[in-house]
């Protein structure tokens, strides 16, 4: 690969993660708390982040796709030199990052999947009890938690791979 070419890739991967992961911290830290004062009820707050949630998938999703085929791309070389991967530190951190990727697919899949198109209509008709909701609630902020904290983890993997270490 050119140098040019390294650096375009380099600058979507770039560009893609600042999507990604600053669209979710925006959500989790700036959003979220201020949905507290904008609706009175949990079924408002549900509803507010749902529609919030169904339209930042519209670019969090392409940008994770994008992530994963600009990381893939960049490495896929060394991704076929097991004796690079298996003996570098370099090495060490593509995989552990890999790894922290494929768990970051699948709490995200989780978290999305927690409300489903039936779910997602009760709670949109004012059907669902509050207590169902609440639990629903937990169960989705954990989730949350744990993608933003997998992206910043593998944001540390990826500046452990940057520095060569
Ligand atoms: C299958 C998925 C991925 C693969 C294979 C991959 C691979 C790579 C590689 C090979 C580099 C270059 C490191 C170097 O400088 O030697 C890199 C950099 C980087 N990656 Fe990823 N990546 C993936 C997903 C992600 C995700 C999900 C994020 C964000 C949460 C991310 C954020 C970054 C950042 C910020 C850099 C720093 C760019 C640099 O300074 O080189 N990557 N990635």
């Amino acid at each position: 690969m050119s140098a040019i070419e390294q650096a375009v890739i380099t600058w979507i991967h770039l560009v893609a993660a600042a999507i990604w992961v600053g669209g979710s911290l925006f959500i989790g830290i700036v959003f979220s708390p201020l949905l507290k004062t904008m609706a009175d009820s949990m079924q408002e707050r549900m509803q507010i982040m749902i529609r919030v949630g169904r339209r930042f998938n519209k670019v969090a999703v392409p940008s994770l796709i994008i992530l994963m085929i600009t990381g893939l791309y960049s490495s896929h070389t060394l991704l076929g030199k097991p004796e690079f991967l298996f003996s570098t530190s370099y090495g060490a951190f593509l995989i552990i990052k890999i790894i922290l990727v494929i768990a970051l697919i699948i709490t995200y899949t989780v978290h999305v999947r927690v409300i489903r198109k039936d779910i997602e209509d009760k709670i949109m008709s004012n059907q669902m009890p509050e207590n169902q909701i609440q639990k629903l609630r937990k169960k989705i902020i954990i989730l949350g938690e744990i993608t933003v904290v997998l992206s910043i983890a593998i944001l540390f993997f990826a500046a452990l791979l940057d520095a060569g270490v």
